[in-house]
């Protein structure tokens, strides 16, 4: 049977999924990285706390693959809103993801990475088409009560909508109106920006493994991303990676997989 590893770059996007882990987890250390080994809705997992960028993310997936063996990589966590129609308390489903600040010309194409010869690394189908059921079905169900009326309270927005498509990943935090508009107009497929889903979907694509992303936008990428951003993870951020990823979890479980 499959182990799934679960990273997210922030404490609070993991806290309710460690505490569900229950008491018989067991934490090993490596490269300042701890990785907590337990089961989730029955299912044996491996959860880390990958921290913010790129580097770290995919160092920490590359422990996953090759320490413990997981056979399957999901990460969860904020983003910052790109397109349009994407809004704070949405979320977002990577079916494929770039790095936008990849730019080796005149070497290489820009956003190319280099000797792989490709920019947009996919998401397993599969997994994408999954999260993307759990998080239409948590945002339909009444745990998920609670999450919207603290995002309608603290941003004035309702009606939570799963959008799949294009993340794109770099090594800054998006916060300036004019940076924001920049992005959408050179990747107009982008749905919303983080820090570090490409990098870990280059790692499986180089390994071979499933990978799946996970994104709620907790912002607009705009000048005040960083005041929504703290808002968000300090109020709803908690409930929406263990609702959605509990779900995931007990189904991809029943597919037998
Ligand atoms: N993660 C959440 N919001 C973000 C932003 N505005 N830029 C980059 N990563 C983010």
């Amino acid at each position: 049977m499959s182990t799934i590893g679960i990273l997210a770059a922030l404490q609070e996007e993991i806290a309710t999924l460690l505490t569900a882990m229950g008491p018989d987890v067991v934490t090993r250390r490596i490269g300042q990285r701890v990785y907590h080994e337990g089961q989730l809705s029955g299912r044996r997992c491996v959860l880390v706390l990958a921290r913010i960028g790129k580097v770290a993310a995919a160092a920490t997936a590359v422990t996953l693959i090759r320490e413990f063996g997981v056979t399957v990589v999901v990460f969860t966590g904020l983003a910052g809103a790109v397109a349009d129609h994407v809004r704070v308390g949405d979320v977002v489903v990577a079916q494929t993801l770039l790095q936008h600040d990849l730019d080796a010309r005149p070497l290489f194409p820009r956003y190319e990475v280099p000797l792989l010869g490709r920019s947009y690394f996919d998401a397993d189908a599969q997994l994408a088409t999954l999260l993307a059921q759990c998080a239409n079905d948590y945002l339909g169900s009444d745990y998920a009560e609670e999450i919207v009326s603290a995002t309608r309270d603290a941003f004035g927005v309702a009606d939570p909508k799963v959008h799949s498509g294009t993340i794109i990943s770099g090594d800054c935090f998006v916060c300036d109106t004019s940076a924001v508009g920049l992005l959408r107009s050179a990747l107009p497929d982008a749905l919303c920006v983080e820090m570090e889903g490409a990098a870990v979907a280059q790692i499986c694509y180089e390994y071979g493994v499933p990978c799946g992303v996970l994104r709620t936008i907790s912002d607009r990428a705009d000048s005040t991303a960083d005041i929504d951003f703290n808002t968000f993870l300090a109020q709803v951020a908690r409930f929406y990676s263990a609702g959605i990823l509990r779900r995931f979890l007990m189904n991809y479980s029943s597919q037998g997989r």
